[in-house]
């Protein structure tokens, strides 16, 4: 039986490394894609249901948090830099928060990839976009002017932002998610150990049959 036991603690830590090695990729997108949030986007949207405190999840110290928070508060919400009067006056419209954006569109963080890199110039010269024709937003990244060599790492810096807004949408996923590895281990154990309880209670039968009189 000890063989069946050895296969389960193996088959545990395989999903257990597993699980780490994603979490550590996904770690430093999330971190990029929160710097262009913080330094790019933030600057025309609020993003109001996340506090500078939250950055603390993604893995970035303490010191790394005070220099994106400038003089505000890790407890503050993060407003738009610019005044959503100023923003009216320029664009025409209040840009929406962002921080349920990846839950609000049909798409989520991969609409918001698309859209953002969905700039183009036509052919008189004027920008506009594939996924939302007409957008008040500028092509903020610079995507429909570039050229084939920066743009793939436009696109790097776009799919860095939409995962981190994804995240943003729903900052307690990661912590569901690992429960739910938690309790399919526990499952799995608890499985393992009833079936040899049963083997043992069923050994035992076996050896002695009841006989009856
Ligand atoms: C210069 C100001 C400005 C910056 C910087 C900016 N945006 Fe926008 N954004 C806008 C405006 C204005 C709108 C409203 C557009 C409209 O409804 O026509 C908008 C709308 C959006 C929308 C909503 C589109 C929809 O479906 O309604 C998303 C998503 C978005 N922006 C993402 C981003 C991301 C991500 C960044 C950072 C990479 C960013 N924006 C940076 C001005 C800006």
């Amino acid at each position: 039986m000890n063989h069946i036991k050895l296969w389960a603690l193996f088959v545990c830590l395989v999903f257990t490394i597993n699980g780490r090695v994603l979490a550590a990729e996904d770690e430093a997108t999330l971190q990029r894609g929160a710097h262009v949030a913080t330094e790019v986007c933030n600057t025309c949207h609020s993003l109001k249901y996340l506090k500078y405190s939250d950055f603390l999840k993604l893995g970035f110290t303490k010191t790394q948090v005070d220099s994106m928070r400038g003089d505000k508060n890790m407890g503050d919400p993060l407003t738009a830099q610019m005044a959503p009067s100023d923003a009216l006056a320029a664009f025409g419209i209040v840009p929406p928060d962002l921080s349920l954006m990846a839950k609000a569109r049909e798409g989520g963080a991969g609409y918001i990839d698309s859209m953002i890199t969905g700039f183009y110039t036509d052919a008189s010269g004027n920008t506009d976009n594939h996924v939302f024709p007409g957008i008040k937003m500028p092509d903020i990244l610079g995507i429909s002017q570039a050229d084939p060599a920066s743009r793939k790492a436009l696109l790097l810096k776009a799919k860095d932002v939409s995962t981190f807004l994804g995240w943003a949408a729903d900052p307690m996923a990661d912590a569901r998610e690992n429960l739910g590895y938690a309790v399919m281990a526990y499952v799995f154990v608890l499985t393992v150990l009833l079936y040899l309880l049963k083997n043992k209670i069923w050994g035992r039968l076996e050896q002695s049959p009841l006989t009856l009189h």
